[in-house]
């Protein structure tokens, strides 16, 4: 599967927002991941619909897929806001859905695609009914709520046995997103495991390096035999 990498704008400087995503866009990034949380279900309060539709202009214009992970409860409520704001990918967790399916649905009939993802401790079993009708499966390597955490090392065990089962059922067109402390240096690992879409936050938009020499340190690392 060719890999994809998902900057997280979590990191970005909101204030060239704009800028920032023209630049990830022009270094090859060809997702960008938009992290949506809602103080409740995570202690951190960031953004909402109304920075999924300032960016889709850009996205229409680059070609860009906007990936809105949300980590909020009672999701449901806000899906027809993010998706008519302009999200190509809607992704809720599992701990916030008791009626999961409902609102896999829900995803589809708004337009976007349905990706469904789950926080370091909830097991893979809770994905097993829900598998046949997602785009996307993103497994968490942080707990979620915020940038610049440490990878989770058994995250990488976890990957590797969602794509064993995703391959067993025959989804094997079913991406595999990972999110949380990766790096250039442990990309390659995740990659192996079976990820195909990169998310990475704190490791491109920071003050070390352009957001182009982050990207490339990415891809060279990935492409690394
Ligand atoms: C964590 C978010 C991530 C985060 C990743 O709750 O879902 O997308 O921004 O940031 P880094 O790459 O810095 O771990
Ligand atoms: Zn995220």
């Amino acid at each position: 599967m060719p890999i994809t990498l998902a900057p997280s704008i979590l990191s970005a400087d909101f204030a060239r927002l704009g800028q920032q995503v023209r630049e990830a866009a022009a270094a090859g990034a060809a997702y960008i991941h938009v992290d949506v949380m809602d103080g409740h279900f995570v202690p951190n309060l960031t953004m909402g619909p109304v920075v999924v539709r300032a960016l889709r202009p850009i996205a229409d214009e680059l070609d860009l897929t906007l990936d809105v992970h949300l980590m909020i409860e009672q999701p449901e409520r806000l899906l027809p806001a993010f998706a008519q704001a302009g999200a190509d990918i809607l992704t809720v967790h599992v701990e916030t859905c008791p009626h999961l399916h409902r609102t896999v649905q829900q995803i589809r009939e708004l337009g976007a695609k349905p990706g469904v993802t789950l926080n370091p401790a909830t097991p893979l079993v809770t994905l097993e009914e829900i598998m046949p009708y997602v785009d996307q499966i993103l497994v968490m390597s942080v707990n979620p709520g915020f940038g610049g955490q440490s990878y989770i090392p058994t995250s990488t065990e976890k990957i590797a046995r969602l794509r064993r089962q995703l391959n067993a059922r025959g989804l094997r067109h079913v991406d595999i997103e990972v999110d949380g402390g990766i790096k250039p240096d442990n990309v390659r690992e995740v990659v192996e495991a079976g990820a195909n879409i990169i998310v990475a936050g704190s490791a491109i938009f920071n003050a070390q390096a352009s957001i182009a020499e982050n990207i490339a340190a990415f891809r060279r690392a990935i492409s690394r035999q």
